[in-house]
């Protein structure tokens, strides 16, 4: 397999731990890095030993060395970025959530398709190897029919208007930080939601501190969803069939074990440990797909993508919370 050459956009926490995944994976390369500012770049880099930085993320995306590029900006940002890097003809990771709504998310997926150029969102949770064990669960009927899940994701943040957690202008609150997962976690088991209900708390920034969610799935299959920026919670997963269910233990959205329960019969305990800290895994994907020839992944699929930020778009309407500068849904 040939060595692919990662250029990583924006020097943030998440770009931080992605490099260090980024070095478990043979076939990578951490090229180059940009930043808004050529000080940021330059740290960035020479902390991690980075050959090529930019001071802008212009700069980055008409690198000619660069292949693929990772998108580590706050939510409202990603459409933009990504849009820069197709246009410049590369392949593009970009961090959950895709974008801020279904209407930039579907612009996007059109301007790569058009372009024939790869794009994936970094929802990275269903790269680990335990998340193709559930799979694995749900397509053999391990638990007969899957009526039920409930997944929960929130941890106790100081509040702090400026950062990207509360400030409206960054995208703050806890559904497009975190329930994203669970939604994207519930689409994966259950299928797309044909329906939903769900009630936030809105906190003095106006964004959601904390919601509960139910989605609604084909044949009456029902997905509970608990979802916090300002509440900890167990980060549990359990998904209930007919015949038995399954504890992703925590934290389920990086998982190595669960427990499968049926009755009369002993508990089950699947162990899948990680190498690495994680990125490594979605980042391995991205790769294979470069290396096949593919525009997408059949794991993330960029569809689904859409689909899960039209089901947040319409929670949050519900919520009447809209972000500022934020385009009519399509
Ligand atoms: N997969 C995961 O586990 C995971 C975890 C946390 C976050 N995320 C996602 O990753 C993205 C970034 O999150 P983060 O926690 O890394 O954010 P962060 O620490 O605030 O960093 C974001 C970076 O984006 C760049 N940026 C561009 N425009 C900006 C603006 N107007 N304000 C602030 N920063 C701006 C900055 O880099 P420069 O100054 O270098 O341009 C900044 O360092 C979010 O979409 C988040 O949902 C994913």
């Amino acid at each position: 397999m040939r060595k692919f050459r990662w250029g990583i956009l924006g020097t943030g926490a998440i770009a931080k731990q992605f490099v260090q995944g980024l070095r478990s994976v043979p076939d990578a390369e951490v090229f180059a890095v940009g930043s808004r500012s050529e000080a940021s770049a330059t740290k960035f880099a020479e902390k991690r030993n980075i050959p090529r930085r930019h001071a802008s993320y212009q700069d980055l995306a008409s690198d000619p060395g660069v292949d693929v590029v990772y998108i580590a900006t706050p939510h409202p940002f990603h459409a933009e970025n990504a849009t820069l890097c197709l246009q410049a003809g590369k392949a593009v990771l970009c961090e959950k959530p895709f974008c801020v709504n279904a209407a930039e998310a579907k612009r996007v997926v059109e301007l790569a398709r058009e372009k024939r150029l790869f794009i994936m969102e970094g929802m990275w949770t269903r790269f680990f190897p335990l998340m193709e064990e559930v799979r694995r669960l749900g397509s053999e009927r391990a638990i007969g029919e899957v009526r039920m899940l409930n997944v929960d994701f929130g941890f106790r943040a100081d509040l702090d208007p400026a950062s990207r957690l509360f400030d409206q202008r960054l995208g703050g609150g806890a559904l497009l930080d975190v329930g994203v997962y669970c939604v994207s976690f519930a689409s994966m088991v259950l299928g797309r939601p044909s329906g939903f209900v769900g009630l936030p708390h809105l906190g003095e920034t106006g964004v959601d501190e904390q919601a509960s969610v139910i989605l609604e799935h084909q044949g009456g299959r029902l997905a509970n969803l608990s979802i916090g920026i300002r509440t900890a919670t167990p980060q549990e997963a359990t998904i209930m069939g007919t015949e038995g269910y399954v504890r992703i233990h925590a934290p389920w959205w990086r998982p190595t074990s669960m427990t499968i329960s049926r009755p009369d019969a002993e508990n089950e305990t699947v162990e899948a440990p990680v190498s690495g800290n994680g990125f490594n895994y979605e980042a391995a994907e991205v790769m294979r797909c470069l290396e096949a020839g593919k525009a997408e992944s059949d794991i993330m699929p960029l569809d689904e993508t859409i689909s899960v930020m039209r089901t947040m778009d319409g929670i949050r309407a519900a919520w009447g919370l809209r972000y500022p500068n934020e385009e009519v849904a399509s």
